[in-house]
């Protein structure tokens, strides 16, 4: 897939999945920026994001800051350009019992997820091209498969994906697509390290997925990259699984598994 002089913006960008998103765009040619909290974090994927030839930029900001957001936005637009591929894919979690999960637990799971998306939505709205560009919002199965131990994760997620549907049928009359795409168990992931710690768990989780293993981030990076372009072009407001049939395991599956 071809991305020479497109421009892309992964907030989230430099770890796990979202790095991977973010080294395929550069590796298909686009202009890259990437956004996350940690300074290291951000100097490590961009020195390894350049390798690509490309423009890349860096911005440590928290996605729950929304002049941050806004600012980094401004900049990366100003420097590349208007932005083509938009991802959100910033988010934390944890297993948590509900009734041992404190409110503030609660508030920061659903901050950075789910108010976090909107902010980096929102703060792009101004500077992504119009007709033309592609935002993909990264969730999970557990949108809509309840999970237990996952309340803050589950009920943060189901909003990203309402975001998703309503920022699709606001934006498609100005030529923005909005997507989701909610990847299954994906191998060497801080999300797996957290949710699956053990190799029984590991165990546990391979057996519930239909096609028996877990995905990689190179299967999420090719979904993201499809969805941003033309060949998707008649494609919004749709949460697209990369979950080797997960999500058809159904709620009882996933819950199992999670217990370890
Ligand atoms: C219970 C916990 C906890 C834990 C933190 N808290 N970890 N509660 N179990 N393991 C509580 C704290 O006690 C505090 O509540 C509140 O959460 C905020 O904690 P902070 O450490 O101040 O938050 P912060 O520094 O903002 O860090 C956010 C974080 C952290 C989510 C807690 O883990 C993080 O930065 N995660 C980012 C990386 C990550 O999670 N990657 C995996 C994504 S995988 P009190 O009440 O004490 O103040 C993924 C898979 C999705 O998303 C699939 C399922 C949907
Ligand atoms: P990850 O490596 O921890 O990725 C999360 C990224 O978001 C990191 O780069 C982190 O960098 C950044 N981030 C976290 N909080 C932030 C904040 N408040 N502001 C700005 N950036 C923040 O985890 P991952 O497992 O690859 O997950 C990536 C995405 O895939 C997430 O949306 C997750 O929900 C989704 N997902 C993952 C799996 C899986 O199997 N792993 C399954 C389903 C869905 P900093 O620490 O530098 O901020």
């Amino acid at each position: 897939m071809n991305y020479r002089d497109k421009v892309a913006f992964i907030a989230g960008g430099t770890t796990g999945i979202n790095f991977g998103i973010a080294n395929a765009f550069a590796a298909a040619g686009a202009k890259v920026a990437v956004l996350s909290r940690k300074q290291e974090n951000v100097d490590t994927a961009v020195e390894a994001l350049k390798a690509h030839g490309g423009e890349v930029l860096g911005f440590a900001a928290d996605v729950r800051d929304a002049d941050a957001v806004s600012a980094a936005l401004a900049q990366a637009a100003e420097t590349l350009g208007p932005i083509d591929a938009l991802v959100s894919g910033a988010a934390g979690n944890f297993l948590a019992p509900a009734d041992k999960l404190s409110p503030n637990a609660f508030k920061t799971v659903v901050d950075i997820d789910l108010l976090g998306t909107f902010n980096v939505l929102r703060s792009a709205h101004p500077y992504l091209r119009k007709p033309g560009a592609a935002v993909v919002n990264i969730t999970a199965p557990q949108a809509w498969l309840p999970t237990v131990y996952q309340v803050h994760a589950c009920a943060a997620k189901a909003g990203v994906d309402q975001v998703t549907r309503t920022c699709a049928l606001e934006w498609g009359p100005v030529g923005i697509r909005v997507n989701g795409i909610a990847p299954g168990p994906i191998a060497d992931t801080e999300g797996m390290r957290r949710l699956a710690p053990t190799p029984e768990a590991t165990q546990a989780l391979v057996a519930s997925v239909p096609v028996r293993r877990y995905g990689t981030i190179q299967e999420i990076a090719k979904a993201a990259l499809w969805l941003c372009s033309e060949d998707a072009g008649y494609v919004t407001g749709v949460i697209l699984p990369v979950d080797g049939g997960w999500s058809l395991a159904g709620s009882g599956a996933m819950s199992a598994a999670m217990s370890g």
